[in-house]
């Protein structure tokens, strides 16, 4: 894994609660803020006391293998407040209030790939949380798949749960990209396939119950399995 330069306490210029910030949306923990490094950075850092695992194995994970639709994400230690998981804050709008969301896939294939990348990676990780505000489009007309600590809350994720943010951008509906999007899902699910290991082995790198995060992507081969039966 390559390692970046960790956030020390001493990079920290300032807390404050999401409120204060102005960022709406979200059931947000106790511990929640948005924290400004001296470099001029900007994160939000949460502190649930067990979804930084979550957190940071998805990161890790959509680098690996699904177009590195999540926000760079690192375990941080706060002075008086101990740790919990900073993921950099994109520039962007949460799906759920883009007007005509719709318009913005056709004719971007990043964006749709980004899309399909965001369901398999969700279903693969058991995630039932992908609601509209934990979906951003960003300003470079990419995806960013925010808000990861549910991974492994649904291991057993019907495909209908799973193709709920394609519905809310009216992609099911849309007969003229569907065809080419499921060829770019199949075209996913081919570049997965045999990678069980690979993932499982990314997760016993994470430094916090790595158990856990095997466990989450242990059913990585028949979910594949059963995706592709789906869509074919
Ligand atoms: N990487 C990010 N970039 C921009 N905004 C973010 C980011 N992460 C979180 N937010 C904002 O903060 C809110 C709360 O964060 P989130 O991780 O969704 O926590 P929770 O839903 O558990 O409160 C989100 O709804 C979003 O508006
Ligand atoms: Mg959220």
């Amino acid at each position: 894994m390559v390692e970046r330069a960790q956030i020390q306490p001493d990079d920290i210029k300032r807390l404050s609660s999401l409120d204060d910030a102005g960022i709406r949306g979200g059931i947000h923990s106790r511990r929640t803020y948005l924290m400004a490094l001296k470099d001029g950075s900007l994160w939000i850092w949460k502190q649930t006391g067990d979804e930084e695992r979550d957190e940071i194995f998805v990161y890790h994970l959509a680098q690996k293998m699904f177009r590195g639709i999540v926000p760079e994400v690192q375990p941080v230690y706060v002075p008086k407040l101990g740790w919990g998981s900073a993921m950099r804050k994109v520039a962007g709008i949460p799906a759920g209030r883009v007007d005509g969301l719709h318009g913005y896939f056709h004719g971007n294939e990043e964006m749709q790939a980004d899309l399909i990348a965001m369901l398999v990676l969700d279903y693969l990780t058991g995630n039932p949380d992908r609601h509209s505000n934990n979906w951003f489009l960003m300003h470079n007309d990419r995806l960013a798949a925010i808000d990861n600590g549910w991974a492994g809350e649904d291991l057993a994720m019907t495909l209908s749960a799973v193709f709920e943010p394609a519905d809310l951008a009216g992609l099911v509906r849309d007969e003229s990209l569907w065809p080419k999007m499921l060829k770019m899902m199949l075209a996913l699910i081919n570049d997965l396939t045999g990678r069980g290991d690979e993932a499982r082995a990314l997760a016993e790198e994470i430094d916090i119950n790595q158990k856990d995060a095997v466990a989450m992507v242990r059913l990585w081969e028949p979910k594949l399995q059963r995706l592709a039966r789906f869509v074919q």
